[in-house]
């Protein structure tokens, strides 16, 4: 295991951190991510089986990456989802396993999930209006995921606890100050990220983009804010409330992208590799493992894909092409 190489992009960033998107059904339907009729779903032997997920994750950590985050779609809604962070989770070399949810079935899997090992959590809410979560969700289910986030939250190892809200334009500016609010009140940090092209109706323009700075602003007239140190291949600008009371996170992919530290790849639920959000070419893993290929030619597979992985978005760019895949395609 020691000979191995650490995983390289061409531009010489290290590849630590994979999101593996377990299922691509979801039982929401946000409009920045799914149309209100729902995707044709993927055929249930199209995705990776719990032991090909095993085995990818520990080919992928044996190259240094340790970091695991399952995604979906919706992971909570994969059948037996918590035995498969427990395979997972004792794969050698998986060092943090975090999972991104909607919270709708976290108050059933809450504890399973902790007991099974994962240390993270990220659960989605873009608003606290009930009719308002229902508008951006399709789905009446904010005091449902609020228990969740309760029950979740009585888990010493669960925490932090983070919360994500997408800022859309014509949405969010409702949200921002009673989301602080929460932030100031609650044991979760609350991160806002501004919307990407990734939704299913092809609807995002660059007007739609509310920004984290924007974001920001208003909340620092009401409750003000000092930055944080920035980790490095943090995603999030953190800051805290001056007078202590917790802190709120910036995700800004468009307004000041982060691609020059990037170390992040991702696996969809079909298999494919996908080097950036907004790639437009995919490596299938799937085809390779199933044909029984080494843990060497896999590694090579996945190696020679790795080395052309984009330099950077082209979001803010004339020609810009939204990919084929939404959010909940790919694996957030
Ligand atoms: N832009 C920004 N964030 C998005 N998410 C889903 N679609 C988009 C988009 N178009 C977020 C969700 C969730 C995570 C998986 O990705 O809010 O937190
Ligand atoms: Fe489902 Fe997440 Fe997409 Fe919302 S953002 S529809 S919860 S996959």
């Amino acid at each position: 295991m020691s000979k191995i190489d650490p995983l390289t992009d061409g531009h010489r960033r290290l590849i630590r951190d994979v999101r593996v998107s377990v299922t691509d059904r979801c039982n929401f339907r946000c409009q920045y991510c799914m149309p209100a009729e729902g995707l044709p779903w993927l055929e249930r032997d199209a995705v990776l089986s719990f032991e090909e997920l095993e085995r990818l994750v520990g080919v992928l950590s044996s190259m240094g990456v340790h970091d695991v985050r399952l995604t979906g779609g919706e992971p909570l809604v994969r059948r037996d989802f918590p035995r498969l962070a427990a395979m997972l989770a004792k794969v050698p070399g998986v060092e943090d396993l975090s999972v991104t949810t909607n919270g709708f079935l976290l108050e059933r899997d809450a504890e399973a999930l902790v007991a099974a090992g994962i240390n993270r959590f990220n659960v989605s809410v873009d608003s606290l209006q009930r009719d308002r979560f229902f508008e951006m969700t399709r789905r009446d289910a904010l005091p449902r995921v609020l228990r969740g986030l309760e029950k979740l939250a009585t888990f010493p190892d669960a925490h932090p606890i983070k919360i994500n809200a997408v800022g859309m334009r014509g949405f969010t500016e409702t949200e921002i100050v009673p989301m602080a609010e929460f932030a100031r009140s609650h044991p979760y940090q609350v991160r806002f990220i501004e919307f990407m092209p990734l939704d299913a109706d092809h609807s995002w323009d660059p007007s739609l983009v509310l920004t984290g700075d924007e974001i920001r602003a208003a909340i620092h007239e009401v409750y003000p804010l000092e930055a944080e140190p920035r980790e490095p291949s943090a995603t999030a600008r953190v800051y805290r409330f001056a007078d202590g009371k917790g802190r709120i996170g910036f995700i800004n992919p468009l307004s000041e992208p982060f691609c020059g530290d990037c170390d992040r790849i991702r696996v969809t639920a079909e298999g494919k590799l996908r080097t950036c959000l907004f790639s437009l070419h995919e490596t299938d893993l799937r085809g390779p493992l199933r044909e029984g290929v080494s843990d060497d030619e896999l590694r090579e597979i996945i190696r020679d894909a790795v080395w052309r992985k984009e330099l950077k978005h082209h979001v803010n760019e004339p020609g810009f092409r939204q990919p084929e895949r939404t959010m909940s395609q790919i694996g957030g």
